[in-house]
């Protein structure tokens, strides 16, 4: 069974040992792209790397915007023929990133959408824009373009959830977009009352987040907080190794926040003892790869017999939209 794997530009080859790790067979890989074979869906959802899933797709090569438009029209019209459809179906049209190609993808978009909504107006009024999260296969319509004359076409797809978020003008830095992704991604984020620990805090964007939700923070950091974290009435910020914190209070830790700069394996040991120890209910660890070969942190965290799986309800590993040579860590401890 094909499948059509998609990540950021530079990670397909990381990508395509992500995805052998867990039994596929490597056919082909481009720009932004990977396309494996003899896949399981379900494990495609435990991907690292990949953002997008398309099922069992057919490749379209032709010149034109034009061209392109008449055969994608085409290839849908013949696929819900024999469909009754009364409900809404989403779609998604994308580019590997790439300015003049993401143009040529929407182009391509307005005219297939003008198309179909005056040919087959009824279910064309259904359309809904999106590519539903995993791991169930959403049944839709899915254009990938791989290149000018090159696109792969699915009726079957779902994302990993990666997302742009919207900035907050008050955070006091850019990484809160990371962790705000992190909880949509998760489907969970910090509630009010709930309590925060956050390691390698400063200047303050994870903590802004956490405090906006309503959650009290211990921002753990030897450098300082920005306003508005630093005189949040919600906030303790100790100026200390987070290697040698250690919560005190009786209850379990909500959230275990953690983005320091640190060596991967190291961050992941704190974790493995923070979790054996007990001491929080949920995670989001962020962890710099830089020029690290990523595969073997993956293979630790997910190693059914390690540390992390046995001790988790949930286990997610995520390049995230907003991650740069990072990858992130969410998760629910038992
Ligand atoms: C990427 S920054 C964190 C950014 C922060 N999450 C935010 O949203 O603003 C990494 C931080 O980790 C801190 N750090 C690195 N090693 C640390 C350690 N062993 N203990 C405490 N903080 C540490 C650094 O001082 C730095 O402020």
């Amino acid at each position: 069974m094909g499948m059509l794997l998609t990540c950021k530009l530079g990670f397909e080859d990381i990508l395509a040992r992500e995805a052998m790790m867990y039994g596929a067979d490597l056919k082909a890989q481009g720009k932004g792209w990977v396309f494996v074979e003899h896949f399981d869906p379900a494990q495609a959802a435990e991907l690292c790397f990949g953002s997008g899933i398309l099922q069992e797709p057919l490749c379209v090569n032709t010149t034109s915007v034009n061209l392109f438009v008449e055969s994608l029209t085409e290839m849908f019209t013949d696929h819900i023929r024999p469909l009754r459809i009364s409900a809404s179906w989403p779609y998604r049209f994308s580019a590997c990133e790439n300015e003049q190609l993401t143009h040529r993808c929407a182009a391509i978009q307005r005219h297939w959408l003008d198309k179909i909504r005056k040919k087959v107006s009824r279910v064309g009024k259904l359309a809904r824009e999106g590519l539903p999260q995993g791991p169930e296969l959403a049944q839709g319509f899915f254009v990938h373009l791989t290149d000018f004359d090159k696109a792969f076409v699915a009726f079957e797809a779902f994302s990993q959830g990666q997302k742009r978020m919207a900035m907050d003008a008050k955070a006091p830095s850019r990484s809160f977009l990371k962790l705000e992704e992190a909880f949509c991604v998760f489907a969970r984020e910090p509630r009010t009352n709930d309590v925060v620990v956050d390691l390698g805090a400063s200047p303050g964007g994870w903590s802004y987040s956490a405090l906006r939700k309503g959650a009290s923070v211990i921002a753990v950091d030897n450098g300082p907080l920005k306003e508005p974290v630093k005189s949040h009435p919600r906030i303790r910020h100790l100026k200390m190794d987070a290697f040698t914190y250690q919560p005190y209070e009786a209850k379990k830790i909500d959230w275990l926040l953690c983005d320091l700069i640190e060596n991967p394996f190291e961050i992941l040991d704190l974790l493995r003892f923070w979790i054996t120890q007990r001491w929080c209910h949920y995670f989001v660890v962020n962890l710099k790869v830089g020029r690290m070969d990523p595969i073997p942190l993956l293979r630790d965290i997910h190693d059914p017999k390690g540390t992390f799986a046995p001790h988790c309800a949930q286990l997610i590993t995520r390049q995230l939209y907003h991650d740069r040579e990072e990858i992130t860590v969410m998760g629910e401890a038992l």
